[in-house]
């Protein structure tokens, strides 16, 4: 195995907190829109630790598979049995077994803009057909920290105290997804919890991924959202499946990112020392951005095991050693919710 092969290997080692936790979850687990950016990391994680843990769980993998990326035949081939359905069709989910447990990871953001109507079905609408179906279950809904308002640096970020005001309809229409699950497990004893993540990193994509890209590339970065609230994808997808454990009803939230709020130019900067590069930046901070406070899941699962260095550390070597990347660029720059 090279080097590249053995950073990516490393993102679907289970944590002995993960296969521990996997021998108290009861019941099979199903993932409901497994083929998108954090998916496979989180089901072959699922798989992993269920068969370290020899609680011999049947693992479901289930999406569209619109993109032919082999996706599909990793999964299978990890021994997670994977369905191919379209949630928007009854017949087809009507078709889909009942699960003791359910990750939900579906959703739709980029293109928001111009198709409102299907942004507010799927992020929306949707949720109440999935919390309907499997009112029997546990239920792991994710959600994202934009259902909270930009807010002032100097008062810090938003826990889960702090009352959500969405901006833009991507936000809005996320913020109907939690409340038709916390309508849902309230009505139907339904436990829940609400996974409302800020930004997971992967070797592939994610916020330093996209700094460490534009300074080795010279691109200008624009540092107008100076700061960001980031979590190694490992560590979020373990969090997400652990969150099985604790989904109650009324639905638990918990907002999921890193302890640190890290600004964009200091992380630009190392990359810049890395690379013996300078970068080259516009504007300038302003005083508010896009945070969370995620005290609260520090509290129940412990706080990230990588660390925002070894995020920067990995990524250096990951692009220098020829790592491929992903071309879906998160718009965390986006201030006014359109994406
Ligand atoms: N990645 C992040 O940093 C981040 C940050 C905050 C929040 N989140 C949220 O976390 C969740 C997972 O993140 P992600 O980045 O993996 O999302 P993603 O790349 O957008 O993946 C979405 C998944 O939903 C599936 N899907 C969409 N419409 C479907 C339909 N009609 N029927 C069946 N499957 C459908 C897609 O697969 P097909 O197209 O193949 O069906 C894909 O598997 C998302 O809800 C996202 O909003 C992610």
């Amino acid at each position: 195995m090279n080097y590249v092969e053995s950073l990516k290997e490393s993102m679907y080692i289970p944590s002995e907190e993960l296969v521990d936790d996997m021998k108290e979850i009861d019941g099979d687990i199903m993932i409901l829109g497994v083929s998108g950016k954090m998916g496979l990391n989180l089901a072959k994680l699922v798989k992993r630790a269920s068969n370290k843990s020899e609680s011999m769980k049947k693992i479901y993998g289930v999406a569209r598979f619109s993109e032919s990326d082999g996706i599909r035949e990793e999964l299978e081939s990890e021994g997670i049995e994977t369905i191919k359905c379209d949630f928007m069709s009854e017949n087809q989910l009507e078709g889909l077994p009942k699960v003791k447990n359910v990750i939900y990871m579906v959703g739709y953001k980029f293109g928001t803009v111009g198709n409102e109507d299907y942004a507010w079905a799927i992020n929306s609408y949707l949720p109440g057909r999935i919390a309907s179906k499997y009112k029997d279950s546990n239920i792991v809904a994710f959600s994202t920290g934009c259902v909270y308002p930009l807010v002032k640096m100097s008062e810090g970020a938003p826990s889960e105290e702090f009352p959500p005001e969405a901006v833009g309809e991507y936000a809005q229409s996320c913020l109907g997804r939690e409340r038709i699950f916390q309508y849902f497990s309230k009505q139907n004893k339904t436990p829940t919890t609400i996974f409302r993540l800020n930004y997971a990193i992967d070797l592939r994509y994610g916020i330093v991924s996209e700094i460490a890209q534009s300074v080795l590339n010279e691109w200008p970065i624009d540092l107008t959202m100076g700061h960001a609230n980031v979590i190694w994808q490992k560590d979020a997808c373990e969090m997400a499946i652990r969150s099985l454990r604790v989904a109650s009803t009324p639905a638990n939230i918990i907002n999921v990112t890193g302890p640190e709020t890290v600004s964009i130019r200091w992380m630009a900067e190392r990359f810049a020392e890395k690379f013996n590069k300078t970068p080259k930046f516009i504007g300038s901070e302003s005083d508010i951005a896009l945070l969370s406070n995620a005290s609260k899941a520090h509290a129940i699962f412990g706080y990230p095991k990588t660390t925002i260095r070894e995020m920067i550390d990995i990524t250096s070597e990951w692009l220098l050693n020829g790592g491929d990347t992903i071309d879906k660029p998160t718009h965390f720059q986006e201030r006014q919710g359109k994406y």
